[in-house]
């Protein structure tokens, strides 16, 4: 199928399971000293990193949900790739609405960084999706899209799926955030609750964690590792809690177990001042 990788295991855990780190909402810029409301993004990034590294976690690979960039160049998608590039993992990704998608398809490939959309790993595939409509915030997914998802769900009845994507498939209690969401999101989870196969959705986007079972689908959302806005807020408003970052450990079973984990909350503080985003 195109634009499918089978990665194999590096080490066979004895209860067939493995790891998976993801990474969300890095929002780099071309220069590393630029501020997203008040924070270096680059500068969390890289704490995020180095906190990963000395964690010293066994992981397989990295699925990166989205808004790699804060201002679709060139120079922030190559900032991006070295500083991923020396945790030494595969790393797949997918757009979000602050990407560019085509650029990051010239470019990702130059360090090594594949642009696969169907990953296959164990007893699981993890099928990668592009949401995004150009330069506004929202999300909506194109028929060819969902037959993309559901051809890897065909192709592979023996696997577990994932379906990785931007944005939130689910409201927040947000108000401001939600209408932010997949506006189309009915047409996604009629396919994700027909198909017995299907056990997570998986997003970024909302810079916030959540993880909630509905209909037989896990419905997971994880920090971004740069700002992250508040629970349950009718407006705008910016968490004063750390970037983060999940690792998510798949059974052959089926089950999932997950974590997150967060700088400490005083290393990157937002500008509290700023009223928008
Ligand atoms: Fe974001």
């Amino acid at each position: 199928m195109e634009d499918c990788v089978v990665q194999h295991l590096d080490k066979i855990s004895k209860d067939g399971s493995f790891t998976i780190l993801q990474i969300s909402d890095t929002h780099l810029f071309s220069r590393a000293d630029d501020k997203l409301l008040g924070v270096k993004t680059a500068d969390s990034f890289d704490a995020v990193l180095k906190a990963i590294t000395k964690q010293n976690r066994d992981y397989e690979a990295i699925l990166v949900t989205g808004d790699l960039s804060q201002d679709y160049t060139s120079e922030s998608y190559r900032r991006f790739a070295d500083m991923i590039i020396p945790l030494q993992k595969p790393v797949y990704w997918l757009p979000g609405n602050h990407d560019d998608g085509p650029l990051m398809r010239r470019i990702m490939p130059e360090f090594g960084i594949s642009s696969a959309r169907n990953i296959i790993i164990g007893d699981w595939q993890f099928v990668m999706l592009n949401t995004q409509v150009y330069s506004v915030p929202h999300g909506w997914i194109l028929p060819d899209e969902l037959n993309y998802l559901q051809e890897c769900i065909i192709s592979h009845p023996d696997k577990h799926t994932v379906i990785c994507l931007h944005h939130n498939t689910f409201e927040l209690g947000s108000a401001w955030l939600d209408q932010h969401e997949l506006k189309n999101k009915e047409e996604l989870l009629n396919v994700a609750y027909s198909n017995k196969n299907v056990k997570l959705i998986l997003c970024g986007h909302v810079h916030q964690e959540h993880d909630f079972e509905k209909n037989g689908v896990r419905f997971i959302s994880s920090p971004s590792t740069s700002i992250q806005f508040s629970l349950n807020s009718y407006n705008f408003s910016l968490d004063s809690i750390g970037p983060g970052w999940r690792y998510l450990t798949f059974y052959p079973n089926g089950e999932i177990k997950t974590e997150v984990h967060r700088l400490d909350k005083d290393l990157f503080v937002p500008d509290f001042k700023i009223g928008g985003y």
